[in-house]
């Protein structure tokens, strides 16, 4: 029997009470990866924060690992093996790389650690401060604090904003292969739509705030590619959007 680590039904979130994403359904089973796609401000990030608990839904239901979230604190959703990367990292720069995964793990991470095993470029950074790590090698350790802890439930957010594509490609490697070997279920938001279906077993293309594409991997990138729907992201979005956030902050 397939278990799914998440079941969205007719979800509606938003903003106090402003609608931004509608009717959004679909399930994540273990092992699987599932990639969420779309233009800027189409409500990726929105989905991720609802299923999180870190905003209320205003409609619908979402299921972690078979329960309803109803109302519940973020703190207990995530007792139940969701971790989710934020897309600002969610760093501590004063920490060095060996302090932030024993923080995330709650103990000491060795440099043997399986996760250090799928991202073996961390070896020669373990004593570095995170401030001081690029915004490649810093992705990576949050990929890695992440992993560490294990989920059945990971979410990320943009891992690749302002990265290389081959960068990216290196990341999610690392994902794929702890969704085949631990069966964690992954959700999946990406600026670079070819990469992550290229990573991903099923993909969702959301276009002002409603599913526009849903299927296999493959098959949504033939449908994108055929122009089905309007979106395509690709590295010079991403690249325009990642330059503008470093003007704001
Ligand atoms: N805190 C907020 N309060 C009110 N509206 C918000 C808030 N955060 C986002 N929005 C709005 O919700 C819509 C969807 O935003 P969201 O961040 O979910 O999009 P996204 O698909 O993640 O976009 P991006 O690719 O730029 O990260 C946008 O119109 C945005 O302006
Ligand atoms: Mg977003």
């Amino acid at each position: 029997m397939t278990t799914h680590v998440l079941e969205v039904d007719q979800l509606v979130g938003g903003y106090r009470g402003v609608e931004v994403v509608r009717d959004i359904s679909f399930e994540v089973s273990e092992g699987e990866v599932v990639a969420l796609l779309g233009p800027n401000g189409s409500g990726k990030t929105t989905t991720l924060l609802t299923i999180a608990g870190l905003i209320r839904p205003i409609g619908g239901t979402v299921r972690v690992l078979g329960r309803p979230i109803g109302r519940e604190a973020t703190s207990r959703i995530a007792r139940r093996g969701m971790v989710m990367v934020p897309d600002d990292r969610g760093l501590f720069g004063e920490l060095s790389v060996a302090d932030t995964l024993r923080v995330a793990q709650r103990s000491r991470v060795g440099k043997t650690d399986d996760v250090v095993e799928l991202l073996p470029a961390l070896r020669p950074l373990w004593r570095r401060k995170v401030a001081l790590l690029s915004g490649g090698e810093q992705q990576m350790v949050a990929l890695a604090a992440a992993l560490v802890r294990r989920p059945r439930l990971l979410m990320l957010d943009e891992m690749s904003l302002g990265l290389a594509p081959q960068i990216v490609t290196g990341l999610l490697a690392a994902v794929r292969s702890m969704a085949d070997r631990d069966g964690t279920g992954v959700l999946l938001v990406e600026q670079h739509a070819r990469v992550a279906l290229g990573a991903s077993d099923c993909a969702i293309v959301l276009r002002h705030g409603e599913i526009a594409l849903a299927g296999g991997s493959d098959d949504v990138g033939v449908r994108l590619e055929a122009g089905e729907s309007s979106y395509l992201g690709g590295s010079a979005e991403a690249a325009a959007k990642s330059s503008s956030v470093k003007n704001l902050s």
